[in-house]
């Protein structure tokens, strides 16, 4: 039976990348969104991967949502935890909302999607968490203090479960990307972008699908002695 693996915000950006290049490798997988309905539906569409509508940041949308994907699916072996955020403003100017919302989903939200899964994957002994973080949570970003603190708190989650789950088969790891062509980098503003492309040694943004294959190659079973790591993958942008 195919192993079933669920990407959180899965239906755009690369999560959507990480979705497909999982179901061609063979996994059953499931996405969830948090609110484009139109771009979920067009996913489903393209690529037959069922997606599902809750938010991470919300603990017990998360356990609803968890038990849908595994009543339809299966239990879940392999659990993505890329969707996420950005709210930017220089500290001067940062909202307590923004504040707040970040992290409620990019941190909180790691753990609202980990807690219900942990359980089943410990009685199972098997188990992959992947993370997906961020080059600004290893390097900080002027304007991101928000973004670069739930960043990080996710590096220090990976290291900490990792030592929990290594005795029942259960890797957690964290993907560090750099700047990659999403929506989310398009958004920054093109005179800011282009200053911070001239910074990548490889002299281009991260395609979606560097990602997802960095996810494969954590999921597979090659991967089974890799725990607790932290891959970073930016085009030489940051060396850690
Ligand atoms: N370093 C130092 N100073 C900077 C700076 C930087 N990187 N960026 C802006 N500034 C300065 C500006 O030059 C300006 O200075 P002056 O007042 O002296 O002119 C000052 O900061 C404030 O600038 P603004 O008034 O323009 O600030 P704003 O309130 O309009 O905010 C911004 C603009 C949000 C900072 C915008 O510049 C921005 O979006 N920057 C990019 C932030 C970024 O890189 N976000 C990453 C998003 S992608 C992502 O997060 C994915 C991932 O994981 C990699």
């Amino acid at each position: 039976m195919a192993r079933v693996a669920l990407v959180t915000g899965g239906s755009r950006g690369i999560g959507a990348a990480i979705a497909k290049h999982l179901k061609a490798e063979g996994y059953s997988v499931a996405a969830s969104f948090a609110g484009n309905e139109e771009a979920a539906a067009a996913f489903t569409e393209e690529t037959g991967i069922p997606t599902y509508k809750w938010s991470v940041a919300d603990y017990d949308e998360c356990v609803e949502g968890v038990a849908k994907v595994e009543a339809d699916l299966g239990p879940i072996d392999i659990l993505v935890n890329n969707a996420g955020i950005t709210r930017d403003a220089p500290f001067h100017k940062m909202t307590r909302e923004q504040w707040s919302e970040v992290m409620d989903t990019n941190l909180s939200g790691v753990f609202n999607m980990t807690h219900p899964l942990w359980n089943g994957m410990r009685e199972r002994k098997f188990g992959r968490i992947i993370n997906i973080s961020s080059i600004n949570g290893q390097k900080g970003q002027f304007a991101q203090a928000n973004y670069s603190a739930a960043k990080a708190g996710d590096i220090g989650f990976t290291k900490a479960l990792a030592q929990e789950g290594a005795r029942a088969g259960i890797t957690v790891n964290v993907i560090c990307p750099g700047y990659v062509a999403t929506d989310m980098v398009m958004a920054v503003p093109e005179k800011v972008r282009d200053s911070i492309i001239s910074t990548i040694p490889v002299g281009r943004l991260g395609e979606p699908e560097d990602i997802a294959r960095c996810v494969a190659f954590l999921a597979s079973d090659d991967a089974g002695f890799v725990t607790g790591s932290t891959l970073t993958a930016n085009g030489g942008q940051y060396m850690t």
